[in-house]
């Protein structure tokens, strides 16, 4: 979602003369978009702030100084601690408020004083976005559908960084989601934290869950591809688990975070949902599109996690069996109520992370290995590392690495898979391509 607000706002400021340059040397604005998630991506921001403070020092000759933003759940979390600990900032901006950038850039422009804002504005930002620019340009494309979250899972931070859970009205998606098409995107992400609670309201007044939103997007002339993230297991109705089976260009992956096997865990994470309510909806979505790809999110070392509880994820593991997944140790963050809980020691929880990503990577190696010898459709997105490799994406969400002419950007074409590694595959050109012609090496 970071990456989709920041095309935004790049969008917002180019009203005020502003384009986004390659490097932050080149610039007369620096915005670092944050994320507050967990303690390693909060703490980032300062080093990257000391970084760009000096390179503001010791500047471009007579070049002005860039004016430095901070914006994101970073800048909502800590605004006022972090204007203390970086006096220097121009703007600190919370996600709610990227709208106002322009009017907020111009204030500290004008002035040596620093500004903040980290309101939740009545009107909404989405309203006063200009049509998207930034961000079009790729063969794929990230849509927000829905922001925040009601759910206040007890270790997270995004219902108070982001807010409450607000859906945008059907009839503004589908007409973004036309203009990615336009400008050549073939493959639309819906993005939002909880984007199975999407309720959004139609032209008529009706209410949107998310699995009519997909089929509307998916009948755009051009789109190809639709996927969604991130879900939460207890909002999957019965409507999105059937779109996996119905809807030919929503894609055979989906990302579905868990958390953890345990349901006593669960229950202290406020979970709504247990380890077998999971295992039950991963059955009827695999018996819905036989060939779905999991994906998923596990905290580790959660406080009074003990060991029995943690075998019980790798037990989840083993049964529902994932072709990529995040883990990560429990991060305690101000604010939230698992913050306050007695704490497990460090020592535990890397030991635990250790064990989980290690069976982990051998499912997503496994997964990738068995496509060799296969023929899949795979998106072409951009130039690879080497010269004449192409890069595209697989239905599965796997990088797919090929020998390709760069016309073929933005094409779906059949690729031979011929080689495998963790997070990647090889293949080659097979059949015509699109321009009518054979291609191989
Ligand atoms: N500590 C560790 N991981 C966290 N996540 C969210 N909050 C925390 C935390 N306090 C993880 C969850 C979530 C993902 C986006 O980040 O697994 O699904
Ligand atoms: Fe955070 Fe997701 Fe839980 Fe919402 S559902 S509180 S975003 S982990």
């Amino acid at each position: 979602m970071n990456v989709y607000d920041s095309a935004r706002m790049a969008d917002v400021l180019a009203a005020s003369g502003y384009e986004v340059v390659d490097t932050a040397e080149d610039a007369d604005l620096v915005i670092i978009n944050t994320c507050h998630i967990r303690e390693k991506a909060a703490e980032k921001v300062y080093s990257e702030l000391g970084r760009l403070r000096q390179m503001a020092r010791d500047g471009g000759g007579d070049r002005r100084p860039p004016l430095l933003a901070v914006a994101g759940c970073v800048a909502q979390a800590e605004g006022a601690e972090m204007l203390a600990r970086a006096p220097f900032l121009n703007v600190v901006v919370g996600p709610q408020a990227y709208h106002r950038l322009p009017e907020l850039v111009a204030r500290a422009e004008r002035s040596c004083e620093s500004v903040l804002d980290v309101d939740f504005p009545p009107d909404s930002k989405f309203d006063a976005f200009p049509d998207p620019h930034t961000g079009t340009e790729g063969a794929g494309a990230f849509l927000t559908v829905q922001e925040g979250c009601d759910r206040f899972c007890s270790f997270c931070v995004v219902p108070y960084t982001r807010g409450a859970e607000y859906s945008r009205p059907v009839t503004d998606i589908v007409r973004e989601a036309r203009r990615y098409a336009l400008s050549g995107v073939r493959e639309i992400t819906l993005l939002g934290q909880n984007v199975n609670a999407y309720h959004g309201i139609s032209e008529d007044g009706a209410e949107w869950r998310l699995a009519r939103l997909i089929r509307a997007v998916a009948a755009i002339d051009g789109i190809e591809r639709v996927r969604y993230t991130t879900s939460y297991p207890a909002d999957h109705d019965a409507a999105l688990v059937a779109a996996h089976g119905e809807v030919p260009e929503l894609m055979p992956y989906l990302h579905l975070p868990v958390q953890s096997g345990s349901d006593r865990v669960l229950q202290a994470m406020n979970r709504r949902h247990r380890a077998d309510d999971y295992r039950r909806l991963v059955d009827r979505l695999r018996a819905a599109r036989p060939d779905l790809a999991l994906s998923s999110d596990f905290i580790v070392g959660f406080p009074g996690e003990t060991d029995a509880e943690f075998r019980e994820t790798l037990r989840l593991v083993e049964d529902v069996q994932f072709a990529q997944a995040y883990s990560f140790k429990y991060s305690p963050r101000p604010g939230t109520p698992a913050a306050e809980m007695p704490q497990l020691l460090e020592s535990v929880k890397a030991e635990r992370l250790a064990t989980l990503q290690e069976l982990l990577n051998r499912q997503q190696r496994e997964f990738n290995a068995a496509f060799v010898g296969s023929i899949l459709p795979v998106l072409i997105d951009g130039g690879g590392r080497k010269t004449g490799q192409m890069v595209g994406r697989s239905p599965y969400m796997q990088a797919v690495h090929v020998h390709a002419p760069r016309h073929l950007k933005g094409s779906i074409i059949d690729v031979q898979i011929v080689g495998s590694g963790a997070n990647s595959l090889a293949g080659e050109l097979v059949g015509p391509t699109p321009n009518g012609e054979g291609f191989r090496e």
